[in-house]
């Protein structure tokens, strides 16, 4: 188990003048006039201890959490309330300009790009305080009404289960029965309860260990961390909807290398994608070796984050190498081969993303072709680098050659010196010869300058072989360089293939004629 310093610093302070906020002082007005206790929980108290935005609010009540969220929406004049009565819990969208939430958030202000995100709408969650006892015989749990004492120890962690009471007599203080803000402030995740009930309450909660020690650079304490590896195939009871949910926090924070080794570490990896766990080891023959593509898949995907915040680049990065396993052969001459991983990898990405249910859209498509072009710009480095090879890549990438170049650069991981150097100069070289082909001669979104109905028109001909084949030289031609990306010119080559394929042109179609709509 990794150390890892934590990311924020713990000001107790931070939460001072929270409760004199419209919105906490209306629960606190409520909470009085029903003579019943209520307390903000959960992760808004710890992110305002550490000083790190957050969309999300929830108080607790010792009482029917549903009818104190509608008194409480309408004294702030902020209904709907949403019920979700099985869960017993209610909420509302605090719109930003009833309460100023960004005055009790002081440090936020310094993240900058966080702010965007506290900018938004709030949303209010209200629960009854519950005790919950899980009947042996049962997957139900039995809730009862409870304490906020019964509702804390309930909770995940320690960090998680801080409150912050809003009752006449201790209004403002921290309750924190767990040593949660002290936990906070030595970076580590410990479970309220013995771990194996936390968890065994909550599978998911395993993940989310792993998921918040990536997300504020947090150790997990070592009998929660033991707990997890106990507990890892409980994982297997819950949805893949939950389980990705977690996967793309991970994935979307500065460092998932740290939560994919706790993923593996814990064995939680292994029961939901066991592919990528595959990619561990560095085989060995005739002293040959090849690198591990566990920890360099890692450095890459570490790499695009510092590049880009998109979910679905990084997912390209965590699936750019996923075959490699499964092509890896040895041959005498060349040392360890991997032919073809790109291609059966980007074939193995819809099974993937169907397993965890991710999206099977555009998403997909464009995680996809970037595993398939991964080693394109690359590849093109190692010859000369023509124009013809750098104009087919943008056909090809089209409008994500940008994001495949972040990914490429990534890639470049070898600890060789001389050679990172020398692929970096021609992965500048390939930037810069992009961007050249680019401005001369279009072909990023490459529309075909001669049309079917052109080629019809042109030979008199109906919808026939005749119209690919002739696209297909043309967009060659203009890919090789032998015809500018231009319509006479396309023309000219049109009537010349059509000749030598035994078509010669009707009358007065020698030059191009007004463009005709694309079939
Ligand atoms: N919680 C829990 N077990 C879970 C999910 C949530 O005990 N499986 C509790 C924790 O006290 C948590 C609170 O419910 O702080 C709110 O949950 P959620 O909004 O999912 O998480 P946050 O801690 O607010 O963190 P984030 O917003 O980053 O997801």
């Amino acid at each position: 188990m990794a150390e890892h310093p934590a990311a924020y610093t713990v000001d107790p302070a931070r939460i001072e003048g929270v409760v004199d906020q419209p919105l906490f002082a209306a629960v606190a007005e409520e909470a009085r006039e029903r003579g019943i206790p209520a307390f903000a929980i959960g992760g808004h108290v710890r992110d305002l201890l550490i000083g790190r935005p957050s969309k999300d609010i929830d108080f607790v009540v010792e009482g029917d959490g549903i009818g104190f969220a509608q008194a409480v929406a309408r004294r702030l004049g902020n209904e709907p309330v949403h019920v979700f009565k099985n869960f017993g819990t209610a909420m509302f969208t605090l719109r930003q300009a009833q309460g100023d939430m960004r005055q009790a958030q002081g440090d936020m202000r310094q993240a900058q790009g966080d702010m965007r995100q506290a900018r938004g709408d709030i949303q209010v969650e209200f629960v009854g305080a519950r005790k919950e006892s899980y009947s042996r015989n049962s997957r139900k749990p039995e809730v009862e009404p409870g304490t906020i004492h019964d509702d804390q120890l309930r909770r995940d962690f320690t960090i998680n289960a801080l409150a912050i009471s809003l009752n006449a007599g201790s209004m403002g203080a921290l309750v924190d029965p767990f040593g949660g803000l002290l936990d906070l402030d030595r970076g580590l995740l410990r479970t309220p309860l013995d771990p194996d009930i936390t968890f065994s309450d909550d599978p998911l909660r395993m993940m989310r260990a792993v998921r918040f020690a990536t997300q504020l650079g947090f150790t997990i304490d070592p009998s929660t961390f033991k707990a997890i590896g106990r507990n890892a195939q409980r994982l297997d009871i819950i949805s893949a909807e939950r389980i990705h949910t977690e996967l793309n926090k991970i994935i979307l924070s500065s460092r998932p290398s740290i939560g994919f080794i706790l993923l593996r570490d814990t064995g939680l990896l292994a029961h939901f994608f066991p592919e990528f766990l595959e990619l561990q080891g560095a085989e060995e023959k005739y002293g040959i070796g090849h690198k591990d593509n566990f920890y360099h898949t890692l450095q890459v995907l570490d790499n695009v984050c510092a590049a880009s915040d998109d979910l679905w680049l990084r997912w390209a990065a965590v699936l750019h190498d996923i075959a490699k396993p499964r092509t890896k052969r040895f041959d005498p001459e060349h040392g360890w081969t991997f032919h073809g991983h790109e291609d059966k990898g980007a074939r193995m990405v819809p099974g993937i993303f169907r397993r965890l249910k991710l999206p099977l859209d555009d998403q997909m498509r464009f995680v996809q072709k970037l595993v398939a072009l991964h080693l394109r710009p690359i590849a093109l480095t190692k010859d000369e680098v023509t124009d013809s090879a750098v104009r087919r890549l943008l056909f090809d990438a089209g409008d994500d050659i940008d994001a495949l170049m972040i990914l490429c650069r990534a890639d470049i991981t070898s600890k060789n010196e001389r050679k990172k150097d020398r692929y970096l100069r021609n992965y500048d070289l390939v930037l810069r010869k992009l961007a050249e082909v680019e401005e001369k001669d279009r072909v990023r979104n490459f529309q075909p300058p001669i049309t079917g109905q052109d080629v019809m028109m042109a030979f008199g001909v109906g919808p026939s072989k005749l119209i690919g084949d002739i696209k297909t030289v043309i967009k060659d031609a203009i890919l090789d360089g032998h015809i500018a990306n231009d319509r006479s010119q396309a023309w000219q080559l049109m009537l010349e293939t059509g000749r030598k394929l035994g078509h010669p042109p009707v009358a007065g179609m020698e030059t191009p004629i007004a463009e005709q709509p694309q079939r």
